[in-house]
């Protein structure tokens, strides 16, 4: 595997995924160790145009907009990413699994046009490895009540979240090189250190 590996986060809401890039990311830099961090949608001054559009609690798509809408949020990354593909590590919040979980598992879109779509707009950049963060149904629902600003897609039923999670599972386990599943329901600091101990082994 390539030492300047794209490294994504995935997971549903109140997975802790976004807590744990905030680790790597604070290890990165203590470490003197180039690196460069995206969030989807979003990372960019287009990007974060596009994600205000889509996560708007005013708006009020068709789940084939919001579709279109992240892949195009993706495709104002791509050249950031090229630029940088194999050059310096990558870390992503979300990317191209998060649109088949979301658009084809929870909202039952195509997948053989998601998988399009995303290989179109990817071109010959592959994600390495990807962290999916799964969680219980009851801890999901109690961090989500502590969070401040919701946003659209914070606001689905947990059935929604349920059928994403399954998905998001679903494609780890198809892959089980590519993919390590962390239990969030455990305690937090020893998961810290399993996924810093495995970026350490794939930087
Ligand atoms: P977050 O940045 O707080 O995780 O919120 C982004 C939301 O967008 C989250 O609910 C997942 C959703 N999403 C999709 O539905 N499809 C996608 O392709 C991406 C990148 C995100």
């Amino acid at each position: 595997m390539s030492k300047k590996p794209i490294i994504v986060f995935e997971g549903i809401e109140g997975s802790g995924k976004s807590h744990h890039i905030r680790k790597i990311v604070s290890f990165l830099k203590k470490n003197k160790i180039d690196f460069i961090y995206l969030r989807e949608p979003g990372g960019n001054l287009n990007s974060e145009k596009i994600r205000k559009l889509i996560l708007s609690k005013k708006t009020k798509f068709q789940p084939k907009t919001d579709l279109l809408l992240y892949v195009a949020a993706r495709n104002e990354n791509i050249s950031i990413l090229k630029k940088n593909y194999k050059k310096k590590i990558i870390l992503i919040d979300r990317f191209v699994d998060s649109t088949v979980a979301y658009q084809h598992y929870g909202m039952g879109l195509n997948i053989n046009f998601i998988n399009n779509i995303n290989k179109f707009v990817l071109d010959r950049l592959k994600v390495d490895f990807t962290f999916l963060n799964v969680v219980s149904e009851k801890n999901m629902i109690i961090r989500l009540k502590k969070r401040k600003r919701l946003n659209r897609y914070d606001k689905f039923n947990k059935n929604f979240y349920k059928k994403v999670q399954k998905g998001f599972i679903k494609m780890a386990k198809k892959n089980p090189k590519k993919y390590f599943i962390v239990n969030s329901n455990l305690e937090i600091k020893s998961n810290e250190k399993l996924i810093i101990n495995k970026v350490k082994k794939l930087i």
